[in-house]
């Protein structure tokens, strides 16, 4: 493969639709890769990228294939009958040798140097599990994958995961399936370990579920890694106003109680990267200097929340004036 000169820093990119697999019911997987040969940006287990899959439609996808991967990139959708926007996009519109932009890999679910690791994944929320498996898989890492999905039609990467390097460390449940093989989770969480790690990923219930079952079993917050697709209890009923202060300039800019602190920066000429407009892909953090934000993401930790020195202008607001590093 090809590689970008040295020096040279890209944000998007321009890739072809390599593949695109049918991988179980209502789920396709898309392999994008450099028309050109050229080696694609690294990323880390956990990561995503950004997916433009139309004008003014970003939406983030994790990425599933191997991390030690540099020629393509793997993501998994899920197109189902609540499904709206970017997947039908993709199930429908979108065919092998297609271009797309996708945006450079970010990490906001990254793995932790940990003895052991166990890794929870609920239906299309095992996307970046899958990546996760394969770097302990090279590493020598301990873990165990528990893979939940409706039915074993519905359970995307069967045939992946089947490879004997996989061997003895992923368990499957099915909703449909016999009682014997369902998720124990009591005794999966029964060792609050300090030196195991969780990682959970799926619908926002099923991660409240394991995430709350944790803690009741005595997990400390630092072991507990989780990863929401999209932030379902954003409610913005009784949103009040609050003042932003631009650090650099002293200039201070009120935020009416119907709008974001983002879209008044932008319309006073910052540049905010904005995507998913609901504090999960983590695009627009900005770095707070003063004031207490009003956290309403979920992709901070509640260490990082608790810090103050950072919040998602997109859904977050603030008790009084915030103070932001711009
Ligand atoms: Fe995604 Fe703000 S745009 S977190």
């Amino acid at each position: 493969m090809n590689r970008l000169p040295e020096g040279i820093i890209v944000n998007e990119l321009q890739l072809t639709i390599i593949r695109k697999t049918e991988e179980a019911n209502d789920i396709f997987s898309f392999e994008f890769g450099c028309p050109f040969g050229i080696e694609l940006p690294p990323f880390e287990a956990g990561a995503h990228i950004d997916v433009h899959v139309r004008p003014g439609l970003i939406r983030q996808y994790s990425l599933c294939n191997d991390p030690a991967e540099r020629h393509r990139y793997v993501i998994a959708v899920l197109c189902d009958a609540d499904s709206r926007g970017g997947a039908l996009t993709l199930h429908r519109e979108l065919e092998e040798g297609d271009t797309i932009t996708v945006g450079t890999p970010r990490n906001l679910f990254p793995l932790v140097p940990a003895a052991r690791t166990l890794l929870i994944g609920g239906g299309i929320g095992i996307t970046p599990l899958l990546g996760m498996a394969e770097w302990l898989n090279h590493a020598g890492g301990a873990y165990q994958m528990h893979y939940c999905a409706r039915s074993p039609g519905h359970a995307a990467f069967r045939a992946r995961l089947a490879d004997p390097v996989f061997d003895g460390r992923v368990h499957f449940h099915f909703d449909d399936g016999l009682s014997e093989q369902k998720m124990a989770l009591p005794a999966l969480l029964a060792d609050a370990d300090p030196d195991l790690h969780l990682y959970v990923c799926g619908p926002t219930g099923f991660i409240d579920y394991v995430v709350d079952a944790a803690r009741d079993h005595g997990w400390q917050p630092a072991n507990i890694h989780r990863e929401y697709f999209t932030n379902q209890d954003l409610d913005k009923t009784g949103d009040g106003s609050f003042e932003i202060e631009i650090a650099s300039t002293g200039a201070v800019l009120a935020v009416a109680a119907d709008e974001s602190a983002s879209s008044v920066l932008i319309r006073h000429g910052y540049t905010i990267p904005i995507s998913c407009e609901q504090g999960v892909c983590g695009s627009c953090l900005t770095g707070v200097l003063a004031g207490e934000p009003d956290h309403r993401d979920l992709c901070l930790s509640d260490d990082e929340r608790a810090c103050n020195n950072q919040f998602t202008p997109c859904c977050s607001r603030a008790k009084g004036t915030l103070v932001l590093d711009l």
